[in-house]
């Protein structure tokens, strides 16, 4: 029977699943639900420092890109940090840490960028009782402009320097939460872990713009005819969050630094991407907000299905597993070929793979054949590049077959080769190794 327990950067939680910092865990009636749903953790919203709270707009702060079917596939926001009181913010975390001790409660933080300032709020955090803090270093907009947020996470030096300070003044978990808007997420990582961060995670959100209005010619969405950029998430942003996450796991710099995986988790599908690829947690914000809090139960049922489908009985059995499979181009295998196969039971005969193949790829499909509509892939033409399984509306009409070494490829007219070929001792490649 799967145990979905997790021990994150020495933080205990029943599943894996958490909810991001965001408005899901604004306040404590909604963590309560949270947990009363099943979440086995939260990233409290960040906190700031004390005095006056920041100011939301009062317009639109929330943008979507909608899929045909109006589905919400990606999301910005222009919200701020948490615009409560910092008081009333750490009574509700030690209540309800108080009230829930087997759920992990992390609290998000980010202050100026100065000793002072997280000198004077970490042993305030630390009295809540809480698991752990999480250092927000993501945040795109409006905090940014202040020298806070993506400001400091673009910045490696003072990732390094702001975490030190925190493992000096705190005996609290120190998570790194990395900003996705850098060009190698490998090198604040690193400065995470230099500074002695115990986890990263990743990613925050990611700079963006939704589009403009064709009649007023603005900006969407705007505040009084004006917009801002925002942070960009939900389901859009988890392949950009999986390299990310995966480049880093795959770094022998930070090799063995836990990893809290964010970015486009709405199933347990897309939490097991993670995980398989080296985060030992997940944590969730545009899906809790777009279907509720229940979710989390197809989550942990779906995970739990799974596992025991595999016989793993916990995270670790296979957390980390697909890394290996994670390459450079420079060292994929170009003497493996692979040819597309048009199932004609399945075929609606509807032409979208034979326009897609035909206007943009190899012109390998053809529409006719002895007078009639038919589909069939010329293979002297093929060269498996895939797409006409993307377009196909029928699911498994078109796959892909793997040519067996000594097969001869029709479109070469050369004998498939058992050998391994990669570029960097491929004769085409002046720069082969010898
Ligand atoms: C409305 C909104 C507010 C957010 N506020 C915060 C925040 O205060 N602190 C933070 O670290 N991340 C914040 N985030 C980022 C999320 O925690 C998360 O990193 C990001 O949304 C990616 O996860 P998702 O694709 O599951 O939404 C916010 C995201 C949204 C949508
Ligand atoms: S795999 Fe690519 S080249 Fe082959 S038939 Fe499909 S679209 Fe054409
Ligand atoms: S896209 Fe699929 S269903 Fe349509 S013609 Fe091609 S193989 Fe047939």
């Amino acid at each position: 029977m799967a145990n979905l327990h997790t021990h994150f950067a020495g933080i205990s939680s029943p599943n894996p699943f958490w909810l991001a910092s965001a408005p899901p865990t604004d306040k404590a009636v909604n963590v309560i639900r949270a947990f009363e749903a099943g979440w086995g953790g939260v990233v409290w919203k960040t906190l700031g420092e004390a005095g006056p709270a920041v100011v939301n707009v009062n317009g639109p702060r929330y943008g979507g890109l909608m899929s045909p079917d109006r589905r919400l596939t990606g999301f910005n926001n222009i919200e701020l940090i948490t615009d409560r009181d910092l008081e009333v913010n750490l009574r509700e975390i030690k209540e309800v840490k108080r009230a829930w001790p087997d759920r992990a409660v992390v609290v998000s933080l980010m202050v100026p960028c100065n000793e002072e300032a997280w000198k004077a709020i970490l042993p305030r955090v630390e009295d809540t009782g809480c698991d752990g803090i999480e250092l927000n270093f993501g945040c795109p907009h409006g905090m940014s402009e202040r020298g806070m947020g993506a400001a400091v996470g673009q910045v490696p030096e003072y990732i390094q320097m702001v975490t030190a300070w925190c493992k000096q003044y705190s005996k609290l978990p120190v998570i790194v939460k990395l900003t996705p808007n850098i060009t190698d997420i490998r090198l604040p990582a690193r400065a995470a872990k230099a500074g002695g961060a115990d986890a990263i995670s990743l990613i925050n959100t990611i700079n963006s713009i939704m589009g403009v209005d064709p009649y007023s010619l603005s900006m969407v969405p705007s505040t009084g005819g004006k917009g801002s950029h925002g942070g960009y998430c939900g389901p859009a942003v988890k392949p950009i969050a999986l390299n990310m996450v995966a480049e880093i796991a795959r770094d022998p710099a930070t090799a063995g630094l836990p990893i809290s995986g964010i970015g486009g988790i709405s199933t347990w599908r897309d939490a097991f991407d993670f995980i398989a690829l080296g985060a030992g947690n997940v944590q969730v914000c545009t899906a809790a907000m777009v279907y509720g809090f229940k979710i989390v139960q197809e989550m942990i049922d779906g995970l739990s299905n799974y596992m025991d489908e595999m016989g793993f009985t916990s995270i670790e059995d296979f957390r980390g597993r697909a890394i290996p499979t994670v390459s450079d181009w420079k060292y994929l295998n170009l003497n493996h070929i692979t040819k597309a196969v048009i199932d004609q039971d399945k075929c609606i005969e509807c032409g979208r793979c034979h326009i897609a193949c035909e206007d943009t790829s190899h012109q390998a499909i053809m529409a006719t054949k002895d007078g009639q509509r038919h589909f069939e892939v010329k293979e002297e033409e093929c060269v498996g590049c895939n797409l006409c399984t993307l377009v196909c509306p029928v699911p498994e009409c078109i796959t892909l077959r793997n040519l067996a070494p000594g097969e001869v490829d029709l479109r070469t007219g050369k004998t498939v080769s058992a050998e391994h070929l990669d570029w960097t001792m491929h004769p085409n490649n002046p720069a082969r190794a010898a």
